[in-house]
């Protein structure tokens, strides 16, 4: 089962990343096309519209959006720091470019897909499906010394040894197949005390998060696509990004904010020696994140920040 997906912090990325009539954009992770929708819109006949996403199911989409709106509109499945590295070599140049991280209601919803812990499902948890790493094999092969620091760095949970240890005991019984059996795992680690401190959210929820973006790569994906998106943006052309959590939002905080940054002369020097002019103009001093109406609407904006910032000149052919 799918459900629609409803696009995060909309209203903002559209004031923020600005586009207009013939633009060229790249909507770098395209879902279920409800940022692109919007885009389009302001992008109009003559504006260009590259989509971007490694899953399956996201072309499904585009090809029903590409057949409603009036722009130019291309599909490139694949990772979107390749994709993006594709358009560099190219030579294409961008008005905006803009990420959507993470994964999508559609993802989340189709239940065998093993994205989500309140479904049982087999252990997947892969955006694109035709590639050989999922959760299984993390769950089953690594050791325990590895899992611990998954959980703890990806998943930033207190618990990471103690549910590592757990893990690799039951799976020395039995290999664990499904989510159901991830989710027994993890809350037979934890005491029933601690068990009772998460309230109405679930034990498992870190532990997913984590091997979600193991599985995915996706730091190591953002990490290389940042500065790909980067060298694609034409002089006053935007980049933003909307993250939700903070290992993704403090990568895009600090690329932006090092592209920012001008003279790093010592201030008593009369004249700059240093040369450094900034290559940035931040069109967010802080995270913009949803506001109340939309959380209410939309509970899964919550940990939605978007951040942005201008290109002041176009890196040199
Ligand atoms: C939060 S959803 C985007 C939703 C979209 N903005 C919308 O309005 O429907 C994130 C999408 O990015 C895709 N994605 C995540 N990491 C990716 C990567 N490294 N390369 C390509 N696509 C990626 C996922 O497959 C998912 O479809």
């Amino acid at each position: 089962m799918t459900s629609a997906h409803v696009p995060v912090l909309a209203g903002e990325l559209i004031e923020l990343g600005h586009p207009g009539p013939g633009d060229r954009v790249v909507d770098c992770t395209f879902g279920a096309g409800g940022h692109a929708r919007l885009v389009a819109d302001r992008i109009g006949a003559t504006g260009t519209l590259v989509c971007v996403d490694r899953d399956p199911a996201a072309e499904e989409r585009f090809e029903e959006l590409s057949a409603e709106v009036a722009c130019d509109t291309r599909f490139l499945r694949m990772d979107y720091a390749d994709a993006l590295e594709l358009l560099a070599a190219e030579g294409f140049r961008a008005d905006l470019v803009y990420l959507d991280l993470g994964v999508s209601s559609m993802q989340i919803d189709a239940r065998e897909r093993g994205f989500s812990y309140s479904y049982d499902a087999p252990l997947d948890m892969r955006m694109d499906p035709s590639q050989d790493l999922d959760a299984r094999e993390i769950v089953n092969d690594w050791d325990e010394r590895r899992l611990a620091q998954l959980f703890r760095s990806y998943g930033e949970d207190p618990n990471a040894r103690t549910i590592a240890r757990e893990l690799v005991r039951r799976r020395a019984k039995a290999p664990l197949d499904t989510t159901a059996e991830l989710v027994d795992a993890i809350e037979g680690a934890l005491p029933a005390a601690v068990r009772r401190r998460f309230g109405g959210s679930s034990p498992a929820k870190r532990v997913f998060q984590a091997v979600r973006i193991a599985v995915n790569s996706e730091l190591e994906s953002l990490d290389r696509a940042l500065p790909a998106a980067w060298s694609v943006l034409a002089a006053g052309g935007r980049l933003a990004a909307i993250s939700f959590h903070s290992l993704e939002d403090r990568r895009v905080k600090r690329f932006l904010a090092e592209r920012a940054v001008g003279c790093i002369c010592p201030p008593d020097l009369p004249v700059c020696g240093c040369g450094r002019t900034p290559e940035a103009e931040l069109v967010t001093r802080r995270a913009v994140g949803p506001s109340p109406g939309e959380v209410a609407d939309n509970p899964r904006s919550r940990s939605g920040r978007l951040r942005a910032a201008r290109r002041l000149q176009e890196e040199p052919a």
